[in-house]
């Protein structure tokens, strides 16, 4: 497939059936990850595979996030949807970004970090598995951070990467004409 076919071809995935994908297809996505563009070498990204024992594990956060503000419980069917959003894409990726010090350095290290998921993303597209970038708050909650074992104090989570097949095909977000985002000098 072309590159720019690739990526035209590239849509989010939001549910996904409780399917397998090959590891072997999420350590290629991950190899396209670490070769993303990244100023002064400083490989800011952190991958972790997290398996479904471990998802299975955030229900209860994730529950609990969506029931603030509520003054009745939520209902069992509510609380089994985020359970099956958890629990049955096939892989989910963490990525974290190591935190430097200097605040243009973190900058641009966030850069590199959202190449790499990019990255990430379109080598799976290429393969035929869909992902999700997720970033809700969740992915920032310190039960969750601490069942990653991913130290706040030194990483922040980039994105939450769900990977699978979907349980229909994604729609897609039509974009505005690239005519109004494209300026022309002389
Ligand atoms: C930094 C970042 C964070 C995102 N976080 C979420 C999220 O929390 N939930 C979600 O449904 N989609 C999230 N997305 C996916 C976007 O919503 C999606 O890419 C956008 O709607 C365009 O759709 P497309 O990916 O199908 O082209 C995120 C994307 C980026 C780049």
């Amino acid at each position: 497939m072309q590159a720019l076919d690739l990526i035209l071809s590239r849509k989010t995935a939001h549910d996904y059936a409780r399917t397998e994908v090959d590891e072997a297809i999420v350590d290629r996505a991950l190899l396209a990850a670490h070769h993303a563009p990244c100023h002064k070498h400083t490989w800011p990204w952190r991958f972790t595979k997290v398996g479904r024992a471990t998802r299975e594990a955030f229900v209860p956060t994730a529950v609990a996030l969506k029931s603030q503000g509520r003054a009745t419980p939520l209902p069992e069917k509510a609380a089994q949807k985020i359970r099956e959003k958890l629990v049955d894409p096939a892989w989910l990726v963490v990525v974290t970004q190591v935190l430097a010090e200097d605040p243009h350095r973190r900058q641009e290290d966030y850069a590199a970090c959202a190449a790499a998921i990019q990255n990430m993303q379109l080598a799976l597209q290429a393969e035929g598995v869909h992902s999700k970038w997720g970033s809700g708050d969740l992915t920032r909650h310190p039960a969750v951070l601490e069942m990653l074992g991913v130290d706040g104090n030194l990483e922040d989570v980039v994105g939450f990467i769900w990977i699978g097949h979907p349980l229909a095909p994604p729609k897609g977000v039509p974009r505005p004409a690239l005519d109004g985002f494209v300026r022309r000098l002389p």
